[in-house]
């Protein structure tokens, strides 16, 4: 029997409850109380993006959430001064630099780090020198592997929404390019996570993903836990990346 392989770690992304509560303005439901309610549940970190036009985050979420949650807070966000000033005074476990557009609905696809290094070079440098970890989000393509690591970062995050969204072939395909840079992630020496529109029917085949040691995930969690409870909802999804893991080490 091959050796198990690394703990695969859950940061529940908590935004869309905020979603939810801003629909209406006041504070139900709490995405800190949900927060809470993840780490009891088996979440081993939590995930917020702090969008430019906040959306379903805010300013004070944020700072309640390092103030008063004990797990890892991975702070998702887009590379611009305003969002570094935030990082920095907040000082989160990781932060994770994705691309930002207003217009979009979701993060659609990876940042292009080859293309914005020469910006994202004095910003990964300002949040490593403060003990941030960071995180990239980016496609799971060679080059955004070489420029990420060569940028400093520790993490890459794969994006997997192409793979989510395909079907039957195409999916296969998507789930090979996802496998082939999580593994030259590996061999590059930085840590891999990957990402978005994952669901009880996509994840585990990402979860048995060797080199792959975090899975972030939230709008399919807050939507099931419309049916049968967020605690329930994030149970499930935990104990399938569980039993991909297993089923991969056997
Ligand atoms: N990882 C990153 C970097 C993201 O931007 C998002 C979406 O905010 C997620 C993970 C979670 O995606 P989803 O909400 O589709 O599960």
């Amino acid at each position: 029997m091959a050796a198990s392989l690394p703990h695969l770690r859950l940061g529940v992304n908590i935004d869309h409850v905020a979603t939810i509560r801003n629909a209406r303005g006041g504070g139900h439901p709490d995405p800190v109380r949900a927060a809470r309610l993840a780490a009891a549940a088996g979440a081993d970190g939590i995930t917020a993006h702090l969008r430019e036009d906040r959306r379903h985050i805010s300013d004070h979420d944020i700072s309640r959430l390092a103030r008063e949650i004990d797990l890892p807070l991975n702070l998702e966000m887009a590379a611009t001064d305003e969002m570094l000033t935030i990082a920095l005074a907040h000082r989160p476990h990781a932060c994770c630099l994705v691309p930002e557009k207003r217009e979009e609905k979701t993060t659609e696809g990876g940042l292009d780090v080859a293309v914005g290094h020469r910006t994202l070079a004095p910003f990964i440098r300002s949040l490593v020198d403060a003990g941030i970890r960071v995180s990239l989000f980016v496609d799971p393509e060679d080059v955004q592997l070489a420029v990420a690591k060569a940028l400093g970062a520790q993490v890459v995050e794969l994006h997997t929404g192409a793979y989510c969204e395909a079907e039957g072939d195409l999916r296969e395909m998507e789930l090979d390019r996802l496998r082939r840079a999580a593994e030259a992630a590996d061999r590059l020496g930085l840590e891999c996570h990957a990402g978005h529109g994952l669901t009880f029917e996509t994840v585990k085949p990402v979860a048995a993903i060797a080199t792959v040691v975090e899975l972030n995930i939230g709008h399919f969690l807050v939507g099931e836990a419309i049916f049968t409870g967020l605690e329930a909802s994030i149970r499930q999804m935990r104990r399938l990346m569980d039993e991909a893991r297993a089923q991969a080490a056997a």
